[in-house]
């Protein structure tokens, strides 16, 4: 086994023999050879070799926490000597060339790692342009940050351990050797090894049963970029939810995760209905575990999501009609780098609106954007103050930075009030045409920013005579003044029932009023107070947060006798309410603040909460502790992200 501290020495012999010999047969020369693509957060050199078909051979084992694998790639290549891959934390044990029954051994190289540590080290791999298929012998190591290993007290049965693996953006490359950039489109297939009591399920056709041997096959026949490839391994069952849909969870999650989803045919449908005909086969979800970084990962085939999107009564299902809807936007036409990752998200949280407006209703859409629009300020406020405001374009610019960095409300809600700016300004019936064309025009291909507003300019607003500001939305800062405004009476009745509320009026008292009682069907008159079950998710989000930043721990127990928001098991609310604790230190709700920290690893909650915590030093103190006992359980991308709090 080759291993990186035998090449340290050795770098600077091993490029001289790399660029001396090996290059110049092919009328490349050094600078050729590393100029990098367009895409700064990959060294491949795609646009002279790239993988067409991946062929994974793995071995999962528990034991060790570690992948056994090969990574058969097939190539096009231009007639060039040297392919680049990616890799991050990877032990490579040699490299072939050939087909299966007649691989030979090619030398390899891997290169320095960059500055920051963040695009990890190049695989240089040189041999005969002939040869189409490359072998790449490998193994992941402690560090492979795509993977989470969990232990069996770690998962909802307890019985058996979990593994799971998160892409997006670049940590495909920690778990598999591979030209990780979302520029090129690959098929793949694999063969996975795992202990016989276990299910593996990838972003592919997958099992709907375990088998004895303990070995599954996989096939993606469209090709995807390299972030979308994704596997699970645990104690997974199915249940089917319509023809082409259904569930995947952990058995105690099953039957909860069904009923959430039940109407995911109907979701499916009217994304169709939209914009054109789903692509992809299936269309499954797997419910993870709670330490799963995200609500959702739009795998294709199969979107992962995290089980606090299950909150009993349907009210967090946006988030299924966001990963359903990317497989338009993002998994058929995807950004070419991170650079336009609004092109992904922006155009996914759109149409995740105009999804739920089909299935909910005009008004329930509305609110849901109002909630966003509302953290999209937020964000811009966040960006100002650390002097950050370029990163309110929608069109980035992220080279020697981490792509993480591009996760930010601008892409998703900056993204999505463009395209409802545009739709307000050019009519439903035309963007509606203009989007399935768009769809149509770039599936499985991958775009950048220009590209779209060529497309855009050519096809909508050149032939319509239509005036539309597309590049200072594309390239300025901030939100452009024509951008369209959402509002919402219900959104209004609540901000005035907490401002009723903090000055000082007694809102949980009983009122009376006439109603007609649907059994007898006479008008009564009946006593009511103000309960959960009186107003949506969003609208008490709106509750919450209108509610004054500073109160004192009285008003906050009336809050809390009267409706109990510490203990609903909505996570939404819960991260909504418990920051306002936190901001006011009320400590009746700690205990139950802890139990979530311990619980759940999606970092879109653990971020604030944590932050906020950070703020006060007593209470900085208690939730190192929470920490540094969870941190092992989180997955990467969540403990990268806090563990920045306490340094
Ligand atoms: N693709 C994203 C998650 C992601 C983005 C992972 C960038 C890694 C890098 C996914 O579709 C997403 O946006 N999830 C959201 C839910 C959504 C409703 C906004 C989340 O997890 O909160
Ligand atoms: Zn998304």
């Amino acid at each position: 086994m080759l291993e990186l501290r035998h090449f340290i020495g050795l770098y600077p012999f091993l490029f001289f023999l790399l660029f001396s010999c090996d290059f110049s047969k092919n009328n490349t020369n050094q600078k050729n050879i590393q100029e990098a693509p367009n895409d700064e957060h990959s060294y491949s050199n795609i646009d002279r070799v790239h993988t067409t078909h991946l062929h994974l051979d793995l071995e999962v084992d528990f034991d060790e926490k570690l992948i056994y694998g090969i990574a058969r790639h097939t190539i096009n290549n231009k007639g060039f000597d040297t392919i680049i891959f990616d890799t991050k934390y990877l032990e490579i044990e040699k490299v072939t060339v050939g087909n299966i029954d007649s691989e030979k051994e090619v030398k390899f190289f891997l290169g320095p790692w960059d500055k920051d540590s963040i695009i990890g080290q190049p695989l240089y791999v040189i041999t005969d342009p002939a040869y189409k298929k490359i072998n790449i012998y490998y193994q992941t190591t402690n560090k492979s940050i795509a993977l989470d290993w969990l232990e069996k007290n770690q998962t909802e049965g307890k019985k058996q351990p979990f593994l799971y693996t998160q892409g997006e953006p670049i940590l495909t490359r920690s778990w598999i050797p591979i030209q990780d950039s979302p520029g090129n489109r690959i098929t793949y297939s694999a063969t996975v090894k795992v202990p016989s009591h276990l299910l593996a399920l990838m972003s592919a056709e997958n099992p709907i049963e375990k088998n004895e041997s303990g070995i599954y096959h996989f096939k993606m026949t469209k090709a995807i970029p390299s972030y979308l490839i994704a596997l699970a391994v645990g104690n997974i069952e199915y249940k089917k939810i319509g023809e082409n849909c259904g569930v995947y969870s952990e058995p105690e999650l099953l039957k909860a995760s069904y009923k959430e989803f039940e109407d995911l045919p109907e979701m499916i449908e009217a994304a169709e209905s939209l914009y054109g005909p789903y692509q992809w086969g299936k269309y499954d979800i797997l419910v993870l575990p709670y330490s799963f970084p995200f609500g959702g990962m739009e795998n294709p085939m199969l979107t992962f999501v995290n089980p606090t999107i299950i909150s009993g009564d349907k009210s967090l299902v946006s988030v299924v009609a966001h990963e359903l809807a990317h497989s338009w936007s993002g998994n058929l036409v995807t950004n070419n780098t991170w650079n336009d990752f609004w092109l992904n998200e922006g155009f996914t949280v759109y149409f995740e609106h105009r999804i739920m407006e089909k299935i909910y209703g005009k008004e329930y859409a509305d609110m849901l954007a109002l909630v966003e629009y509302e953290e999209l300020l937020n964000e811009i406020d966040d960006l100002k103050e650390k002097k950050l405001m370029s990163d309110t374009r929608l069109k980035l610019n992220l080279k020697g930075r981490d792509p993480d960095d591009a996760i930010t409300q601008i892409a998703y809600v900056k993204g999505a009030f463009f395209l409802k700016t545009l739709e307000n300004k050019v009519g439903r019936k035309e963007i509606d045409s203009f989007l399935v064309s768009y769809f149509e025009d770039h599936s499985f291909q991958s775009i950048n920013s220009e590209q779209f507003s060529l497309y855009l300019k050519d096809k909508l607003l050149t032939p319509k005579h239509i005036f539309f500001n597309v590049e200072e939305w594309l390239y300025d800062q901030g939100m452009p003044s024509n951008h369209y405004k959402v509002s919402s009476l219900k959104f209004k009745k609540m901000k005035k029932l907490a401002e009723q509320f903090a000055n000082g009026k007694n809102i949980f008292r009983e009122k009376g009023s006439f109603e007609k009682n649907k059994r007898t069907k006479k008008t009564e008159f009946i006593l009511k107070k103000i309960k959960r079950t009186d107003f949506s998710t969003q609208e008490w989000l709106e509750f919450i947060r209108n509610l004054p930043e500073k109160m004192n721990v009285k008003d906050i127990e009336i809050v809390d006798k009267n409706l109990d928001f510490t203990h609903w098991n909505n996570s939404e609310i819960l991260l909504e309410w418990y920051l306002l604790c936190i901001k006011n230190n009320y400590k009746k709700a700690f205990p139950s603040i802890e139990l979530f920290l311990r619980k759940v690893g999606r970092r879109k909650y653990l971020s604030p909460i944590y932050k906020e915590l950070c703020k006060n030093p007593e209470n900085k103190k208690w939730a190192k502790k929470i920490f540094d006992d969870s941190k092992n359980y989180y997955h990467y991308v969540s403990k990268n992200t806090i563990n920045k709090f306490f340094k």
